[in-house]
């Protein structure tokens, strides 16, 4: 059967990708994000994993306002990556590992979830730029399964629901008969706002208490409705919600932490990277 070796979860911020184009990693404003990866690169290496399935929300490049699912899972034989208007180079496109994301599509509308099935789909920064932080060369070693979480437009889908299908994606992981060893990402916040009155907003104290929670009481945040998180964490802190689903996939039970790496700001956001493995 299929095995999830780990979670790894990281912010998405598209000035990520401007300082690693320009060569800035070192630079005291963006080295204590930059010094979180050598070692996760380290335990990548060593682990070796064949699939990544990625835990995101997409910004209006691939879905727009006129049409926005709650939930989306790729089923392409490749992705591309295209210009969103960051400025950002466009990355080199990513193999679909289109057996695990059919078998993924079916175990969950199995399960009920309504999901929507991609076979053609663009992926975002806050796809790309956790890929090209884990490697570099942008040769990539693994096969990709995106699944994409509508944070972006109201009405959103509840804490309590991700948690649900990021339950549901694990068991079919679990379940799969393949030997493949999975690594799932979830990418996005922590805490920030980019817009309106609170623009600027994050909350360090609600943010260092999610990172707790996802190494050995997952499902805290279920307990808040969509209202109160985006108080808690700001309009854009809500993509908290990739990270909350990514870790359904290990289930309930406590998890042992790799590594974390908290720090503010970069650009406008509270920036975390958290790797999580099975107890
Ligand atoms: C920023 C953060 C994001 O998550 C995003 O998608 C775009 C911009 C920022 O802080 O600049
Ligand atoms: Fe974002």
């Amino acid at each position: 059967m299929a095995r999830i070796i780990g979670n790894l979860f990281t912010s998405h911020v598209p000035a990520i990708g401007g300082a690693i184009a320009k060569g800035r990693e070192q630079e005291a404003y963006w080295k204590p994000f930059f010094d979180a990866f050598p070692p996760v690169r380290r335990w990548v290496a060593e682990t070796r994993p064949d699939i990544a399935v990625v835990f995101y929300n997409d910004h209006g490049l691939n879905f727009f306002l006129d049409k926005m699912p709650t939930f989306a899972v790729g089923a392409a034989p490749a992705y591309r990556n295209a210009d969103e208007g960051w400025g950002l180079p466009p990355y080199a496109p990513f193999e679909g590992a289109e057996d695990l994301s059919w078998h993924l599509v079916e175990s969950l509308v199995a399960e009920d979830f309504d999901i929507v099935t991609c076979q053609e789909m663009l992926v975002d920064h806050a796809f790309t730029l956790p890929m090209k932080l884990l490697w570099p060369d942008q040769a990539w070693p693994v096969k990709v399964v995106p699944i994409c979480l509508n944070t972006v437009l109201f009405p959103l889908p509840s804490a309590r629901r991700c948690w649900q299908l990021g339950q549901a994606v694990g068991r079919a992981i679990a379940a799969w008969e393949n030997d493949a060893r999975v690594l799932v990402l979830g990418t996005g916040g922590l805490s920030h706002q980019l817009e309106g009155e609170r623009a600027g907003h994050i909350n360090a104290g609600f943010d260092k208490r999610f990172l707790d929670s996802l190494v050995d009481q997952p499902a805290w945040a279920t307990q808040f409705d969509i209202q109160a998180l985006v108080r808690e964490v700001g309009t854009q802190g809500i993509e908290l919600l990739n990270w909350l689903a990514a870790r359904g996939t290990l289930g309930a039970q406590p998890a042992q932490q790799l590594h974390r790496t908290y720090h503010i700001p970069i650009s406008n956001t509270a920036a975390a990277v958290q790797l999580l493995v099975p107890a």
